[in-house]
């Protein structure tokens, strides 16, 4: 079933003439797997929406639709169920003095180099599996730089202001955390491969915990220089987009421009397990659990759960659903979740939109126990029956970074096929 015709489509034109342009620095400012290629929502902003118009995303992941936004001098809002992935996107998209991040930073590194005080057990964050992950120097060193965060604001800043300037610390100790641990950063999932411990037998492994951040911090102010100050308002919500309350943007958005999570193998939270446990954003093994089966896509469902076929109110939906729950309850659980899931996140989007405006999505179809679904044919289908109309689609070349997100490990789960850039627009 392909709703493709491979017609000479305009958007795409328009879309490889800005993959050739220069991205900004910021958008690496930490990994993240998933990401939207930034040229997609600046492309499509530049297209569909003026200066000061408001741009929605509802997943709005580590920001790269909010940056793209504030840098073309539109508004933004975005919702986010991952709290680490909200503090990346804040800092990206917050306006910040360069010279006084560049205080702060020297405050900062001197009095790294001052502290002297023994690490004490309680200081050092819970971390599943700590000891495996980090070695004792580097867990040491990761809480001397966090203590002195407050230490080196405060020093300047006595206002309003003083927990943006934190965050932007704790975010810069975010991105390094991976890099300074046991885990291979080639690898999109935490793990100690055979290469790390190989290099490791060999001697070659060198950490510098402080040296590392240093880099970090500095490269990063170079980053909010670039970006420079942008006089618009971002408000990036913590939340679950299926059930967050939007009624005071409706018939506000100009533009939507998103990408949701994949069907079934989703695995965002595993990709960010170190950093989500070094920041303490989540504190135990459920709280991290929790996390990870809040998101939409998840396939962590109990058996109890899979026994009776759940429908939803679209046939064309449910011939799949059905499909799927002759070989595999589970995953037929899963289908019924992502559909009845996404189904109220387009009713959302349709209602913030203002009528005759458009929403961009990148999306894959999956293949899950050998049977392909069309997952944005069926979204557009959904969309068709709740008030939007299809405009344009056309095959987008895949992000192997979004590919590695669906290895093996899920033996079900096929890779994904090819991403799709679908246009709807509000009748
Ligand atoms: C494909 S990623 C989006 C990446 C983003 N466009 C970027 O460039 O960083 C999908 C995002 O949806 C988030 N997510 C999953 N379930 C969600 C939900 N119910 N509500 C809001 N966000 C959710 C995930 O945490 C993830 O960041």
């Amino acid at each position: 079933m392909d709703f493709i015709d491979n017609k000479e489509s305009k958007f795409k034109e328009i879309l490889l003439n800005v993959k050739e342009e220069e991205r900004l620095g910021m958008h690496s400012f930490h990994r993240y797997y998933g990401k939207l290629i930034p040229a997609i929502p600046r492309a499509f902003i530049r297209e569909f929406t003026k200066v000061g118009d408001l741009v929605f995303d509802p997943f709005s992941g580590s920001g790269t639709t909010a940056l793209e936004s504030r840098f073309l001098d539109r508004n933004f809002i975005g919702v986010e169920i991952n709290p680490l992935s909200v503090l990346i996107s804040k800092i990206k998209t917050n306006n910040y003095s360069v010279e006084m991040l560049k205080r702060i930073q020297d405050k900062l590194l001197q009095l790294i180099d001052e502290d002297k005080e023994e690490v004490k057990a309680e200081e050092i964050p819970f971390v599943i599996n700590r000891d495996h992950w980090f070695k004792d120097f580097v867990q040491r060193d990761l809480v001397i730089i966090r203590r002195n965060f407050d230490k080196a604001v405060d020093e300047f800043i006595d206002d309003g202001n003083k927990e943006k300037y934190i965050d932007f610390l704790i975010a810069v100790l975010s991105a390094i955390v991976k890099q300074v641990s046991n885990a291979d950063t080639m690898h999109v999932f935490p793990g100690i491969s055979k290469r790390m411990r190989r290099l490791e037998s060999e001697g070659k492994i060198k950490i510098n915990v402080f040296d590392t951040f240093r880099r970090a911090l500095k490269k990063r102010i170079q980053f909010v220089e670039q970006v420079g100050k942008h006089d618009v308002s971002t408000n990036i919500m913590l939340g679950d987009s299926a059930n967050i309350d939007l009624s005071q943007y409706s018939d506000k958005v100009d533009l939507v421009v998103t990408n949701p999570p994949y069907i079934s193998s989703v695995r965002y939270a595993e990709t960010l397990k170190l950093e989500l446990y070094w920041l303490e954003v989540t504190k135990s093994s459920s709280d991290y659990m929790n996390l990870s089966n809040s998101m939409i896509g998840n396939d962590h469902i109990a058996k109890k759960d899979c026994i009776e076929l759940q429908l939803t109110k679209y046939d064309f939906v449910n011939d799949y659903i059905k499909q799927m729950y002759e070989i595999d309850k589970k995953q037929a659980k899963v289908l019924y979740d992502y559909f009845s899931l996404m189904e109220k996140v387009i009713i959302k989007a349709q209602q913030v939109l203002k009528s005759g405006k458009k929403l961009v999505m990148k999306i894959s179809d999956s293949k899950i126990r050998k049977i392909k679904i069309p997952t944005g044919y069926l979204l557009t289908k959904i969309a068709e029956e709740n008030g939007f109309k299809l405009i344009d689609v056309f095959n987008d070349k895949i992000n192997e970074n979004s590919r590695s997100l669906l290895t093996s490990r899920n033996t079900y789960s096929d890779i994904i096929l090819e991403d799709n850039i679908i246009f709807w627009e509000k009748k």
